[in-house]
C-alpha cells in the first residue's frame, strides 16, 4: 500500500496500528469467525468473547512474562483514571507517596494523588524543562511511602528511563502508557504498571492494569465500586461491560507481536528505528533534540528547528507527502515523531529522507 493510501503517521496517541491487524479485524468486521456477529455486538459474556479475552489476557501474560502473582486487568477511564485509582487504592498505611516528575503527565499524576494524602516530589527534571531524568537512590524516598510513582516514558518531553529507580522495599508504580510492549521490562521490580491502550496496543479505551495481588483490597469503603481494584480483580475484568472491541483489537496486536518475535524483537526494531532518527537528527545542522542523549525515548523523539516558522513549514510540507501529525504538543511546540511498535521502518526512512531534503532546501 503506498503512501497515499496510508500515510506514516507520527501520532503521540491514538497512533498507527499494524496494517495486518486492521485488515484482518476489517475482514471480520461484520461477522467474526462466521458467526453472523461482529466483535462490537457480541455479548461480552458469551463463551466466544470470554475465550477473546482470555486469550488476550494470556498472551500479554506470555509477552511480558508477568508472574502469577500479579492480576492483569482491561479498564477505561485512560491513563488518566489511573491518576486517581492508584492513590485511592495504594494509600494503604501511612498515607505518603513520593513522586518523580519527569513531565506533564507525572504532574498530573502527582496534582491528582496530591487529593488523598501526603504526597510530595521525590525528583524532578522541571527546572530544565524535563530535557532528562532525574537521578535518585533509595534514600531520596521516605522510607515509610506507601509507592512511589515514576512516568517510564515522557510521551511529551521526549524522555525515558533507562533503567529502573532502585527504590528498596518500597512499592514502584509505572505509567508506562508510551512505552508498554516496546522494551522487556522485569515486572516483579513494579507493584503495579498500568498503561493507555491507544500507542502501542490498540484503540483508544482501555487501559491495562498490571497489579501484585498483595496491593489489593486496600481502598477505603467510600471509594467507587469501578475505581477499586479488587473490583476488576475477582472477577476477571469483567465487573461491568468492558471495553470489547479495544480488548479484540489488543488482544490481536498481542498476537501480532509474539509472531514476529515477541517483546525482545520489537524492541530491536524500536532501537534501530530511533537510533537512524536520532543519528539523523545529531548529523544535521538545522535540527536539535533537545533531551539528554542517554535519556531519550524510543517513541517519542522530539526536536526543534529552533525556528516557529519553520517548525510550521516542516509540518505542513511533510504532511503533504504523507507524513503526518508531526507537530510538537501544544504545550512545548517544535516537533515530534512518534515512532510506536507500529510505525514500520520505512516511516523513519521516508521522514529521514525529507528531513534532509527540507534541510538543503531551506538553508
Ligand atoms: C504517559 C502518559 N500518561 C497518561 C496519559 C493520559 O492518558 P489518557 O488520555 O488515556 O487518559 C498519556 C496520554 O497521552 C500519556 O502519554
Amino acid at each position: 500500500m503506498g503512501i497515499k493510501e496510508r500515510a506514516f503517521n507520527f501520532s503521540a496517541g491514538p497512533s498507527m496500528l499494524p496494517l495486518k491487524v486492521l485488515e484482518d479485524a476489517a475482514s471480520q468486521m461484520t461477522s467474526f469467525n462466521g458467526l453472523g456477529e461482529s466483535v462490537m455486538e457480541m455479548s461480552h459474556r458469551s463463551k466466544e468473547y470470554k475465550e477473546i479475552m482470555d486469550a488476550a489476557e494470556a498472551n500479554l501474560r506470555d509477552l511480558m512474562k508477568i508472574p502469577s502473582n500479579y492480576k492483569i486487568l482491561f479498564l477505561q477511564g485512560g491513563g488518566t483514571l489511573q491518576f486517581s485509582m492508584v492513590p485511592l487504592n495504594l494509600l494503604r498505611n501511612s498515607k505518603k507517596a513520593d513522586y518523580i516528575i519527569t513531565g506533564s503527565w507525572a504532574k498530573k499524576a502527582y496534582t491528582e494523588a496530591k487529593k488523598f494524602g501526603d504526597i510530595i516530589v521525590a525528583a524532578s527534571s522541571e527546572d530544565d524543562n524535563f530535557t532528562y531524568i532525574p537521578k535518585t537512590k533509595k534514600e531520596d524516598f521516605r522510607a515509610d511511602a506507601d509507592y512511589v510513582h515514576i512516568t517510564y516514558n515522557n510521551t511529551i518531553s521526549g524522555s525515558h528511563f533507562n533503567s529502573v529507580p532502585d527504590v528498596g522495599e518500597l512499592t514502584l508504580v509505572a505509567d508506562m502508557s508510551s512505552c508498554i510492549l516496546s522494551e522487556e521490562i522485569d515486572v516483579s521490580n513494579f507493584g503495579l504498571i498500568y498503561a493507555g491502550a491507544q500507542k502501542n496496543v490498540a484503540p483508544a479505551g482501555m487501559t491495562m492494569v498490571i497489579i501484585r495481588e498483595d496491593l489489593l483490597g486496600f481502598a477505603d469503603e467510600k471509594t467507587p465500586v469501578y475505581l477499586d481494584y479488587k473490583s476488576h480483580a475477582d472477577t476477571a475484568s469483567m465487573y461491568n461491560t468492558p471495553p470489547c472491541y479495544t480488548i479484540y483489537i489488543a488482544g490481536e496486536v498481542f498476537k501480532y507481536i509474539k509472531e514476529i518475535g515477541g517483546v525482545k524483537g520489537m524492541h530491536q526494531r524500536d532501537l534501530d528505528k530511533a537510533n537512524k532518527l536520532y543519528d539523523a537528527i545529531e548529523g544535521s545542522s538545522m535540527f536539535t533534540c533537545p533531551v539528554k542523549k542517554e535519556d531519550r525515548s524510543l517513541m517519542n523523539v522530539v526536536f526543534v528547528t529552533g525556528d516557529k516558522e519553520l517548525d510550521s513549514k516542516f509540518v505542513a510540507e511533510a504532511k503533504e507527502i504523507g507524513l503526518i501529525n508531526l507537530k510538537g504538543h501544544r504545550s512545548v511546540g517544535g516537533l515530534r515523531a512518534s515512532i510506536y511498535n507500529a510505525m514500520p521502518a520505512e516511516g523513519v526512512d521516508a521522514l529521514v529522507e525529507f528531513m534532509k531534503k527540507f534541510e538543503s532546501e531551506n538553508k
